[in-house]
């Protein structure tokens, strides 16, 4: 982040800046001019002792240079952004990649293209939420769309923002300079969630990309494993979903701990260690047990129940 308040790290940023700063530069000369010659005219010629007010009704000159030049001055700025914005705009010629990114209320889906490279082994497509990764120096076409109400998909440093309309079709491009972590935002007020609905953009460098979209679709994979189909389908269809988040599935609660990791994890909140089947079975069967004071409740699960889930989250590594 540089000093300024617009720092643009990718062309479609860029050209927004460009025609800011352009701007921006135009109205501080105007500014000088009309409040300098205001200042001046004011002084020189006003009516003093010994002096009387000057009048210039009808100067022809002047006139003619105050009506031509802003003319001229808001046509250049027109031209100007017409051209940006052309360019903003252009989501179709030379696409290197197109992604469907949906809002709903509080997060993003972010669906990766149908090509084989991010195919899962139900044959559906890598899907994520909230975190979007992508190779460094290719355009990327991001089609928006709503579940529900407006929302609206911005990355600062990369580009304009573009609203998500519910029923409707909208689509932007970004591309990043270099690799690196973007914060991302929605950017317009959709319900009680709003500030919660983040973006993290994760550019890669381009030989890195093919190894990530490996490793993505490996974990993608683990969760869909027939061996734990049943923990899986319990967790996704009960409350669960509603606290806690798991990357590559619907579930994206934010009240209680992200379980993305759960198995690589020592302990969670010190009372699961070692995070282990057995120790899981037991939190999921009756928390307050565990934990007096906890706010998740006891779901009366049966023992087949929660020992399914936990065989499940044992695979979230
Ligand atoms: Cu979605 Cu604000």
């Amino acid at each position: 982040m540089g000093p300024w308040p617009n720092d643009p790290l990718g062309p479609v940023a860029r050209a927004s800046a460009d025609i800011y700063w352009i701007m921006f530069v135009a109205a501080v000369i105007v500014l000088i001019i009309v409040d300098g010659g205001l200042l001046f005219a004011g002084l020189r010629f006003r009516e003093r002792p010994g002096h009387v007010a000057k009048q210039f009704h009808g100067h022809n000159f002047l006139e003619f240079a105050w009506t031509i030049v802003p003319t001229l001055t808001v046509l250049l700025f027109s031209v100007l952004s017409f051209q940006k914005l052309t360019f903003i705009n252009d989501t179709k010629t030379n696409a290197d990649m197109t992604f469907d990114v949906q809002g709903r209320q509080w997060s993003w889906i972010m669906n990766y293209p149908h090509e084989d490279r991010f195919k899962l082994i139900d044959g559906t497509y890598l899907v994520t939420g909230e975190r979007l990764d992508i190779p460094v120096g290719e355009k990327i076409r991001i089609n928006l769309s709503s579940k529900d109400v407006i929302h609206s998909f911005w990355i600062p440093n990369l580009g304009g923002k573009k609203d998500a309309v519910p029923g409707r079709h909208t689509e932007t491009w970004i591309e990043a300079d270099q690799p690196g972590t973007y914060k991302g935002q929605c950017y317009e007020f959709c319900g009680t969630g709003h500030a919660d609905m983040l973006i993290t953009l994760v550019v890669h460098p381009k030989d890195e990309y093919d190894t990530w979209i490996k490793s993505a679709v490996a974990d993608a994979n683990r969760l869909l494993d027939p061996a734990t189909k049943a923990g899986r389908e319990s967790f996704l269809s009960l409350p669960c979903v509603g606290c806690h988040t798991v990357q590559g599935t619907q579930a994206n609660g934010k009240v209680g701990p992200e379980l993305t990791h759960i198995a690589s994890a020592p302990n969670i909140l010190g009372v699961l260690s070692p995070v282990s089947e057995e120790n899981l079975t037991k939190w999921i069967l009756d928390p307050p047990a565990v934990k007096p004071g906890t706010t998740m409740p006891n779901y009366h699960l049966s023992q087949q129940q929660a020992s399914d889930i936990a065989k499940w989250l044992m695979t979230l590594k």
